[in-house]
């Protein structure tokens, strides 16, 4: 086997800059989650927000709860199929509750919008977003926060495929850390090597 980081033709930002944005966006976070009357809830969308999800939440001094969904669109490829599905749902009630989903990536906002109306459904108060990385050029879907929900985002990313830091394909490159270009021949043949 070779290393994970062979499949790299790039690196868009490093651990170092990764972790020094993650530490801003926490504290812009944490203000606005220590002026609320209640803990908020923060729903990672697994698996690829664990790593963000995880560093953001460490940093963040406020009372919060913590909880997963898993929302699947991705047959395996580097394409969303466009009709997401919730496959694992929140264990925590979101109902009256203030609601910070943690994503990895906005790309086309399927997955994001799809997210939103369910946690509406729930009953949250409000909704805001905050995502590691947003891919504005390739929205297909406008995100509409709920109440007063902010959306919080990492670094703007340019439309390449990229993995690292939670992100994957196929599964794979989610331990790397830091987040960069994969080689389109990784993805143009078997992923599986
Ligand atoms: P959307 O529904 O098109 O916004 O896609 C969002 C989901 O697609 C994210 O949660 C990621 O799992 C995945 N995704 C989108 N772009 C990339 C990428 O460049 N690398 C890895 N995963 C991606
Ligand atoms: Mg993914």
């Amino acid at each position: 086997m070779v290393s994970a980081e062979a499949s790299i033709e790039r690196v868009l930002w490093t651990e170092a800059e990764v972790a020094a944005r993650v530490g801003e966006v926490a504290a812009e976070l944490a203000a606005d989650l220590r002026a609320l009357p209640e803990p908020a809830v923060v729903v990672g969308v697994a698996t690829g927000a664990f790593l963000f999800l995880a560093d953001l939440v460490r940093r963040v001094d406020a009372p919060l709860a913590v909880d997963f969904v898993r929302v699947e669109s991705y047959g395996g490829g580097t394409e969303s199929s466009g009709k997401p599905r919730i496959t694992a749902d929140l264990k925590v009630d979101v109902a009256g509750k203030h609601v910070v989903v943690v994503e990895d990536i906005v790309d086309t906002g399927n997955t994001l919008s799809c997210l939103i109306a369910h946690l509406e459904k729930k009953g949250a108060s409000s909704i805001s977003v905050c995502t590691f990385l947003d891919k504005p050029a390739r929205r297909k879907v406008n995100i509409q926060l709920v109440g007063d929900g902010k959306f919080y985002s990492g670094f703007e990313c340019p439309d390449y495929f990229v993995v690292g830091y939670g992100l994957d394909y196929a599964e794979l490159y989610r331990n790397l850390p830091y987040v960069g270009v994969l080689k389109p021949e990784k993805y143009k043949k078997d992923s599986s090597n």
